[in-house]
This record gives structure tokens, C-alpha cells and sequence, in this order.
């Protein structure tokens, strides 16, 4: 079977400034890897260029193979539905002009079209206030009616999930998708995740410096430093017994961390 995701030297410059250098990695299907770093340390920009969504003006070599099939760092069109991200940034991902309800629903109904036909708005509706509130949305249906400069960041992250996962993607490219999130929420969130995983079988790769909020999902960690894998490890092992000198400085910061790495399994 072919791995969801390889990067195979992946370089991205900016003019003359390497940002990351000769990354390659993979993700199988099923599998939650977490891509761990301090703040600018190329982890959105990684996530960019698999997603071909990187700014112009950055250059990426190296090459991005999705289910085998290798396709272009530059474009974002032709993914075929196989791969769904949630954006560190979400007030851009979502459309300004539409409100929640609408946005959840069209995507819905997209996915529904392509796998089994039509779903009754009614449905529909009940399907998304659902969703929203297994993301910790406590009143799903006056959010579903609100433009998404109505919500807070935390609310809004949380619509971004539920969006990437009606899109019953194999792959789910997940930026700092807890962030903005309070403990008990973020929490909840990470449930979800794991779950959909399990039960749908995709790969997650799930973008964040929180080594806690990583054990408590990833099966695997990749660490990034200045650009630079540094370490690849099983979570269990980057936890117990980390390599590189950030590596240990992340565990270190992390203590709690060696409590949840059993949650994992
Ligand atoms: N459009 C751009 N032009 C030039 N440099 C950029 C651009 N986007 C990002 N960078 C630089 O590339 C580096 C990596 O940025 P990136 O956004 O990938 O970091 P990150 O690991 O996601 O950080 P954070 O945890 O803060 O989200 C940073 O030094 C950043 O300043
Ligand atoms: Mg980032």
C-alpha cells in the first residue's frame, strides 16, 4: 500500500533564505504523525507546500507523492477530495460572506454528491449541528446562522475542523488546529480527531508546538528545528528517550507529556 503522504527533499526559499531544507518524510495511511517545532520553524510552510498553497515569491524543490501519485508543489486544484486541511489561520479559511451554517452545509452536500447522492437539507442541517457540537459548540444551530466574524477564534477553529472532516479526506492536514482552544476544549477536540481516524482510516498530520497536545494523538512525531528534521521517532520514543538537543528541550518543557503518551493507544 502506498504511504497517504511522502515528502521527498523538500527545500523552500525565500530568495536567497533557505526556510526548510531537504525534508523528507512520510505518513501511512492511518497513521497520526505529529510535525513538532518551535515558532518559525517551517511547520505551516511544509504544510503549504503539500497543500500547493505556498505565497508567490517562495520557491519549493523536492517532491510531494499523495496515495503514489506524485503531483506539483504549486497547485492547489486536483486533490480529488483525498486530502482536507484545517488552516492556522482561520478567519482566511473561512468565506467571509457566507454564513457557518451555509459553508457546513455546501460542503456537506458536495461529499454526499460524490459518494452517495443527495441529503435532504433537513438532514443536512441535523448532520452538521451534530458535528459541531462533538467539537464543543454549545449552541449549534445560532452558530450555523452566524457569519464567521461573529465567533471567536476558538469557535472558529472549531467550524474549520468540522468542515475538513465532512470532507471525509484520507489525509487531514491539521495546523495548530488547537491552538486557540481552552484546555478542556482542546481536549475534546483531540477526540474527535482520534476518532475520525480510527473510524475512517485517515492519516492525520497533525501541525503544533504543544508536545503534550501531540502524545495525546500522534502515534509518531517528527521534529523540526531552523528548517531542519532533527528527529523521527515514535512518540513513545521521542518522549522516553528524545535525540537532538531541541528534542530534549521540547520534552523537558513538556513534563506532563510522559503521563499522556500511554493515551496514544
Ligand atoms: N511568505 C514568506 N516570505 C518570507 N518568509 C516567510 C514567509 N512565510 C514564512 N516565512 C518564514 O519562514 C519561516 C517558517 O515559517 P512558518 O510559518 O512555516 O513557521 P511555523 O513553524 O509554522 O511557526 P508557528 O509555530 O509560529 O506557526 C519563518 O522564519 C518565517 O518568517
Ligand atoms: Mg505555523
Amino acid at each position: 500500500m502506498h504511504p497517504a503522504l511522502t515528502a521527498q527533499s523538500l527545500s523552500i526559499t525565500a530568495g536567497t533564505t533557505g526556510l526548510v531544507h531537504d525534508l523528507s518524510f512520510h505518513v501511512d495511511p492511518g497513521e497520526r504523525v505529529a510535525l513538532l517545532g518551535a515558532s518559525g520553524s517551517g511547520k505551516s510552510l511544509t504544510a503549504a507546500a503539500i497543500l500547493g498553497s505556498l505565497a508567490p515569491g517562495i520557491a519549493v524543490a523536492g517532491e510531494i507523492t499523495l496515495f503514489g501519485t506524485a503531483r506539483p508543489t504549486r497547485t492547489v486544484r486536483g486533490r480529488g477530495g483525498s486530502v482536507a486541511a484545517v488552516y492556522q489561520d482561520s478567519l482566511s479559511a473561512l468565506n467571509p460572506l457566507v454564513s457557518v451554517g451555509g459553508q457546513l452545509i455546501a460542503t456537506l452536500r458536495a461529499q454526499s454528491r460524490r459518494v452517495a447522492g443527495r441529503t435532504a437539507t433537513r438532514d443536512a442541517r441535523g448532520t452538521v449541528a451534530d458535528l459541531l457540537e462533538s467539537v464543543g459548540i454549545d449552541d449549534p444551530q445560532r452558530t450555523m446562522r452566524g457569519y464567521p466574524a461573529e465567533l471567536s477564534g476558538g469557535q472558529r477553529q472549531r467550524v474549520c475542523i468540522a468542515l475538513a472532516l465532512l470532507c471525509q479526506a484520507r489525509l487531514l492536514i491539521a495546523d495548530e488546529p488547537t491552538t486557540a482552544l481552552d484546555v478542556v476544549t482542546q481536549a475534546r477536540v483531540i477526540e474527535v480527531l482520534r476518532d475520525y481516524g480510527q473510524v475512517s482510516g485517515a492519516a492525520i498530520l497533525f501541525i503544533t508546538h504543544d508536545l503534550a497536545v501531540a502524545a495525546s494523538l500522534c502515534d509518531r512525531a517528527l521534529v523540526l528545528e531552523n528548517g531542519r528534521l532533527v528527529e523521527s521517532a515514535s512518540m513513545a520514543d521521542l518522549i522516553g528517550r528524545p535525540q537532538h538537543p531541541y528534542s530534549r528541550a521540547l520534552v523537558a518543557a513538556a513534563t506532563p507529556a510522559r503521563d499522556l503518551v500511554g493515551a496514544t493507544q
